[in-house]
This record gives C-alpha cells, structure tokens and sequence, in this order.
C-alpha cells in the first residue's frame, strides 16, 4: 500500500460549562488567588458534574469534528483515545466512544500516555493514514481530572481541569500534514508522578481508599524541572533535524502543565510569545487534552492557517514526552 502523509482535517474540542475559580478554591483549601495565577498561571478549570465520564467529553468534541469536516460517523475507520481517566478499566473507552458517536465500522483502544498522550496517539493515527490502511482516524485527548484530583490537597487540586479535545486525520493532498515525531518515555521518572491504587498493584480496597491512593501523586518541584529540560530537549533536536529554526513556526504548541514551564521553554527556544500557544489560565492542565483544545482554538480564532508550521511538544508522567511538527491544513 502507498506511502501517503498523514494530516488533520477538522479539529474541536469540549469543555464542561462548570467554572472552578481560584477564589472558589480559596473556600477549600489553604490557598490564594495570587499563589495560584503567580506558580502556575492559572485563573479558572472546568469541571464536570459529578459522575460525567470521560467519553461524553471526548463523544462531544469528536461529533464537533465529525460536523466541521462533514463526515458521517461510519465513515470512521479508527478512533484512538488518549486518556488517564478512563470511563472505566475496561472496556476501552474508545470503545464507548464509539457507541455513543454511532461509528460502526470503526475499531479503537485507548492509549495511556498521559500529558503526552495525545502526541503519542496522534503519531500511532498517522501510521495508519501513512499505510493507505485507513482513511479516517478520530484521535481523541479527554480528561475528568477533577475524578482523580484530592480536592483537599492544595498542591494538586489547583493544577487540574477536564476537558476533551478531537481530530480527524486523513491523508494530505498536498504537502501538508506530520513532517516529523519524536516520542520518548523513561520509566525511571515514575515515582515522580502517579496514580498508585486502583490497578493490579494495588486493587481497590478500604485501605486503597483510606490511603487516598486513587489521587494523583506527585513531587511537583522535580516534576516541573524535568519538564522545562524534557520539552526544550525535544523541541531542539526536532528543528535541528528538520534544518529549522524556532523563527520557521507559526506556532510553538506545548503542553498546558504550568505557565512557568511554558514561558521557560518559550524562552530558551527564543520564542516570540505571540507564537505561543496559551490557555491554561482558563483551562489549567486537562492532560491529554491540553494540546487538541489549543489547536482547536487557534483553527477558530484564525491563528493558525493553511500552510503555517506549528510544533506540538509534550511531557508528562511516565515519565513521556514528544514533539511533533506539522505543516496546518487538508
Ligand atoms: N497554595 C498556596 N501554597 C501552596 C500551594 C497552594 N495551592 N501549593 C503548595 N503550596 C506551598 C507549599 O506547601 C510550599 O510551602 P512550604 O515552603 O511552606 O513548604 C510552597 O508553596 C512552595 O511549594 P513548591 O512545591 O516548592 O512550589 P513550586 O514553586 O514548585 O510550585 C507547583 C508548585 C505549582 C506544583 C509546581 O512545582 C509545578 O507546577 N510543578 C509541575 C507539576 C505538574 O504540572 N504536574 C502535572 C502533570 S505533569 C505535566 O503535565 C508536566
């Protein structure tokens, strides 16, 4: 089957109506509007009602995509959903996903790549693109963080919102599409970041609960450094091995993990920030929707046009990261 480049033809996202703002914050824990805007940026999240599963998030940005690029939904071959917050263990869903959209014909799984996760599922969707196997991939990046956040643990339930964010790859007709990926993972940054019950390590039990092991758990200190030297790393060798410079992008896409992360990174590349891509003061850090809610904003608001060169860059538990340069348009 023919060689073909891999590109996004429509993208969307979702975002729950429910505002968490700093000041409501204020009322829960020990902390303030100004610690949190000058740590990390962020102003508001949005969080679901309680009980709202990750894939009626990802089900709603991915029926956006479907009608932006006019498809129907059968007309779907593959769908792939980045996630940490799962509906469920099993089944996928990708696989909930599917019923809910009405796609099928369509196979799926869920990838568990965190914050980089969307990177890492939009690289997989490209090789079936490539391949001439599929003609149309729904990559997916949804997350209901506010189902793993301690709501009563001020250094991480402030980090945290949900949100869902859908594209459709096809193949390019011209030279548009994913130039180039670099993905990576060292396992050896697991301690740093993690969810410790609720799997075959530790099954959920009173004391799991008790414990508050089904909470996200991390050193945010050493977090944030690996993060500024992970996404400036790749973001250098991706230019280098293309012969570009960060002056030849239209738009730097990064993970929304902390503000501080983005504009040390944005600074070390020489980025002009009107080149950066920013809303986590609004949406803080929806894991592996950070980067599809971006692009999605920067499609609508016309930041981003045909032709325009963007890198997307990514880190996160595992830990991950990943860099993916991509030429905007069908
Ligand atoms: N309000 C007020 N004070 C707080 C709060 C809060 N919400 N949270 C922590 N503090 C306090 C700490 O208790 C500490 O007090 P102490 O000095 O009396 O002990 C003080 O603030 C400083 O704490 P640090 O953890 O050193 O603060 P830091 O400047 O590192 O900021 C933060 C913390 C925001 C978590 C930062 O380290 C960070 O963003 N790390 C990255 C973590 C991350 O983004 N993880 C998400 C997923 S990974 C990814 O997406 C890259």
């Amino acid at each position: 089957m023919p060689e073909q480049s891999a590109t996004i033809t429509a993208v969307s996202h979702y975002v729950p109506e429910g505002r968490l703002t700093n000041r409501d914050l204020e009322k829960m824990v020990d902390t303030d509007d100004r610690w949190i805007m000058e740590r990390t940026g962020i102003r508001e999240r949005r969080i679901v009602e309680q009980g709202t599963p990750t894939s009626s998030l990802g089900a709603e940005a991915a029926r956006r995509v479907l009608s932006e690029r006019g498809v129907e939904a059968d007309e779907i071959d593959l769908i792939i959903v980045a996630t940490v917050t799962p509906d469920m263990m099993f089944p996928s869903t990708a696989c909930v996903l599917q019923e809910k959209i009405g796609a099928s014909n369509a196979w799926g799984f869920d990838l568990s790549g965190a914050c980089s996760g969307f990177l890492y599922a939009l690289a997989t969707g490209a090789q079936f693109i490539q391949s001439g196997r599929h003609s149309k991939v729904l990559v997916v990046g949804a997350d209901v963080m506010s189902s793993i956040i301690d709501f009563e643990d001020r250094a991480t339930c402030v980090l945290f919102g949900d949100g869902a964010g859908a594209v459709l790859m096809e193949a390019a007709k011209g030279s548009n599409g994913v130039v180039d990926w670099i993905l990576g993972s060292d396992g050896s940054g697991g301690p740093y970041l993690y969810m410790p019950g609720g799997g075959s390590l530790h099954p959920p039990s009173a004391e799991t609960v008790e414990r508050k092991m089904h909470y996200v758990h991390q050193n945010g200190r050493s977090v944030f450094k690996f993060a500024v030297r992970g996404m400036i790393e790749v973001s250098e060798s991706i230019l280098q091995r293309n012969g570009l410079t960060p002056s030849d992008l239209k738009l730097f896409v990064p993970h929304q993990a902390n503000m501080r992360i983005i504009k040390a990174t944005a600074e070390k590349l020489r980025l002009d920030p009107a080149r950066v891509a920013v809303n986590i003061d609004r949406f803080a850090n929806t894991t592996a929707a950070t980067i599809p809610i971006c692009l999605s904003e920067a499609s609508t608001d016309g930041t981003i046009e045909e032709g325009d060169l963007l890198l997307l860059v990514s880190f996160g538990a595992g830990f991950t990261w990943g860099g993916i340069l991509l030429r905007w348009g069908c």
